[in-house]
């Protein structure tokens, strides 16, 4: 028997404004996608930002539901919108910032396991890294790629 361990590297800014100039106005655009949220059942208003390989950044927001599992997450509804409107264009980045009743929470809220492997799914279609941006008010991280967000993805044995 043999202990392993996994470890993850990010990095750590004190807040969305200490970013580099890109990463910021991916960050600043899901503050602004946050006001499209509807949680009216959580109160717990997330926004979200995809960049395209071309530049382009596509918004999300949670959309919550009378029948709970319907809603969707921030994150997911701007993967899903770029996957719809921009089927061809690989995504490069995703910005994720969320907090009760419109704030933004100290520590970043970080994304739940669905949303970790949708993302893995859009960085396998990319062929490339994909790098996530979790900010807070006090602290952003800055994951280089999905994987160190989502140790050990699942990938079907074919595609291995
Ligand atoms: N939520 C997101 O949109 N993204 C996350 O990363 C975590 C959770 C949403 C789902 C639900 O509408 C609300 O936050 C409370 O869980």
């Amino acid at each position: 028997m043999e202990c392993k361990e996994i470890k993850i590297a990010y990095l750590e800014y004190g807040s969305i404004d200490e970013l580099p100039q890109e990463e910021k106005e991916l960050a600043k655009a899901a503050v602004k996608a946050a006001n499209a949220s509807y949680a009216p059942y959580s109160n717990f208003n997330v926004g979200a930002a995809v960049r395209l390989e071309d530049g382009t950044i596509v918004p999300g927001a949670n959309q919550e539901n009378d029948a709970f599992p319907s809603g969707i997450c921030a994150e997911r509804s701007a993967m899903y919108a770029a996957g719809a409107h921009y089927p061809d264009k690989a995504v490069r980045e995703l910005a994720i910032v969320g907090g009760p009743n419109h704030t933004i929470c100290d520590d970043p809220a970080t994304p739940c396991g669905a949303c970790r492997q949708v993302m893995a799914q859009f960085q396998k279609k990319a062929g490339k890294p994909m790098k996530v941006i979790l900010a807070g008010a006090k602290k952003v991280w800055v994951f280089q790629k999905v994987d160190d967000i989502l140790p050990l993805i699942f990938t079907s044995l074919d595609n291995k």
